[in-house]
């Protein structure tokens, strides 16, 4: 047995410092009315040690050796070699995937969430707000507050919020209070319940509800913290590229030739790509390819523009591919995907050219994790799937070209608690969603007059 399907690092050799793309690709200012927003304008809505790591264009930042403690109970994640996809394939191709299903949530997303939750107890905040799509980062912050000692309220996209009960008793059981979005608790989610009583909610709608609930609270000791997107966020994830890259030279492999992720707001793509965007930069030839539903097409049909990271436009404009803020995503099973905007940072490296968007269609990627379950073993999430389809279309694109290409990719959460979606595609109930071009024009006519970002698409 000379096969090695599990590459390991020690816990001493975690990486010490977080890669920021905003050193290498310009992001544009966030706007209001009055202009680029300043950094103090954040205040009441993130604790100013955050604010100052979005702000940053700084290329390498220290993780604190307190972080370095909480990440090291599930961190280094393997990565492991696909040997029995392959084969199932019948490809040439070397497949390598990092298994962000490990940690205590079951994904990526307490990467982020841990370190989120420290700055804001050494800021002297005592609770978090959030919104959850899939569950999967309600979850996460649910589990960081409760480790390092913060409340945290979480509002939860109603769909999910039906469809995924066992992941607000996993928030309740970390001692997180769970309520599905829109709800009656603010004045964001009772307006549009008033005008849309039926509707299955989105991440929009629940970023508004969790930013209000933060800014109105008098104590001054709550703020809002946000799963993706973010500058800071698409940073604490970067420790997985750059695990990743030290396990790949391990057996030899001085780059991948393809990498994969699926992208919701891009933190699961972002953190294991832009430290090999970084080499892309200098040179290296590398196929960086973020995939999403063809339901909720951000990147691949959507503009790039200036839009509200919300609703109810709290936030102020974000330079990114939206579909536009009032964009309600089909119902898919992939929750965690439903975003009808992107990170600034993945959306820039993909006007700059440095990523090939996908968008696949939720049947094809359901099969493709059944595949991934039945060789690798472990369920995959429906977000996780749409990386597992793409991977495997690249690995029969390489058996028909005969090419020993490494594809590496993210499986960035296990499916456990998001069987009711399995169950739906075996008993045949679910369906493709063909998104019209008119919805796209109808949403993007709300936002045509907002100013355009200096390189528009
Ligand atoms: C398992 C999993 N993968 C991917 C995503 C998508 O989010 P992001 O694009 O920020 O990684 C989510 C979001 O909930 C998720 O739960």
């Amino acid at each position: 047995m000379n096969r090695i399907r599990k590459i390991t690092l020690d816990e001493k050799e975690i990486p010490k410092q977080w890669y920021n793309l905003a050193a290498d690709i310009k992001v544009e200012p966030f706007m209001s009315p009055d202009g680029p927003v300043p950094p103090e304008a954040w205040a009441p809505v993130f604790p100013m040690n955050l604010v100052e790591q979005e702000y940053s264009t700084q290329r390498w930042i220290d993780i604190p050796e307190g972080i370095l403690d909480i990440l090291s109970r599930w961190r280094p994640s393997p990565l492991h070699r696909a040997y029995d996809l392959e084969e199932a394939i019948g490809t040439p191709a070397k497949i390598y995937y990092k298994n962000e299903s490990l940690s205590p949530a079951g994904s990526h997303k307490p990467n982020t969430a841990v370190v989120q939750a420290w700055y804001n107890k050494q800021f002297g905040i005592e609770k978090m707000t959030t919104e959850t799509g899939a569950g999967q980062w309600g979850s996460a912050l649910a589990f960081a507050c409760s480790i390092i000692g913060l409340e945290c309220k979480v509002f939860m996209v109603r769909v999910s919020y039906d469809q995924k009960p066992y992941r607000k008793l996993m928030m309740q059981t970390w001692g997180a209070n769970c309520v599905a979005s829109p709800s009656n608790e603010t004045q964001a989610g009772r307006m549009i319940l008033e005008k849309m009583p039926d509707t299955p909610g989105s991440l929009g709608i629940a970023i508004s509800e969790a930013i209000e609930a933060a800014v109105t609270d008098k104590s001054g000791k709550t703020r809002y913290s946000l799963g993706s997107v973010l500058n800071h966020v698409m940073m604490h994830q970067t420790i997985i590229g750059l695990e990743a890259k030290k396990q790949l030279q391990k057996v030899g492999i001085k780059k991948p030739d393809v990498i994969i992720g699926c992208a919701g707001g891009g933190s699961n793509f972002a953190g294991l790509s832009f430290p090999f965007v970084y080499d892309k930069i200098n040179g290296a030839d590398i196929d960086i390819i973020p995939v999403e539903p063809a339901s909720c097409p951000t990147l691949t049909r959507a503009p790039y523009v200036y839009d509200h990271g919300d609703t109810a436009k709290m936030t102020p404009l974000v330079a990114m591919h939206s579909l536009g803020h009032s964009f309600i995503p089909p119902p898919i099973h992939a929750g965690g995907l439903r975003y009808h905007g992107m990170a600034p940072l993945v959306s820039k490296a993909a006007v700059e050219g440095l990523l090939n968007p996908l968008a696949l269609h939720q049947l094809e990627c359901y099969e493709a994790g059944v595949l991934f379950a039945k060789t690798e073993g472990i369920i995959p999430a429906p977000e996780t799937t749409h990386a597992i389809a793409a991977v495997i279309n690249e690995a029969k694109k390489a058996k028909e070209e005969g090419k020993e290409k490494v594809i590496l990719f993210n499986f960035s959460g296990h499916g456990l608690l998001d069987l009711t979606g399995y169950e739906k595609y075996f008993s045949g109930q679910l369906t493709n969603y063909d998104l019209p071009e008119s919805i796209i024009l109808e949403n993007l006519e709300e936002i045509k007059d907002y100013p355009r970002p200096p390189v528009s698409k």
